[in-house]
């Protein structure tokens, strides 16, 4: 079992589309751990995407993802970085496939509405920054994992 953090941007919670993106992503299977709504800090943000502070669009970056609430959450299953940015789509969504999240949703790649993690390495560094130990819930999956 792996981890990936996922955030869903500004846009969803704008457009009332939190239900339908959990739902997307609960009907394939993936386990979730760890869920909250919040508004993320400038500080935040900005270790968040640290990696991309050189890139031009790092400003927009940081006014988008703080300019309304966030949802943060951490799903579970195997290989689980690797199937979520799948079913997340490409960063640019006229490169994402329609089926996929951003290939459903936006227009904009400064508008994505969705954050996965790129990495193993990057999951934890993410999930460490936006969950404490204690709001991770290692629940018993009573239906087993090999359901889906
Ligand atoms: S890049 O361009 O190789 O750094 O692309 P990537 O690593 O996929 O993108 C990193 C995050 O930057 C967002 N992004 C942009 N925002 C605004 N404008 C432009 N042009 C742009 N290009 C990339 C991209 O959506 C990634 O953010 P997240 O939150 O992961 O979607």
């Amino acid at each position: 079992m792996t981890r990936c953090f996922t955030m869903l941007k500004p846009g969803v919670i704008n457009r009332r589309l939190v239900g339908e993106i959990i739902s997307r992503l609960e009907k394939k299977g993936f386990k979730l751990v760890g869920l909250k709504m919040m508004q993320i800090s400038n500080e935040l943000a900005c270790n968040h995407y640290a990696e991309h502070k050189e890139k031009p669009f790092f400003g927009e970056l940081v006014d988008y993802i703080t300019s309304a609430p966030v949802v943060a959450m951490v799903w579970e299953c195997d290989d689980c970085v690797a199937l979520i940015r799948k079913f997340v789509g490409a960063t640019k969504p006229s490169e994402a496939n329609p089926g996929t999240i951003r290939g459903d949703y936006c227009t904009h790649t400064s508008h994505n509405i969705i954050h996965a993690s790129d990495s193993d390495e990057s999951a934890e560094r993410e999930i460490n920054l936006f969950f404490k130990p204690e709001e991770i819930i290692n629940w018993d999956d009573c239906c087993g994992e090999k359901w889906y």
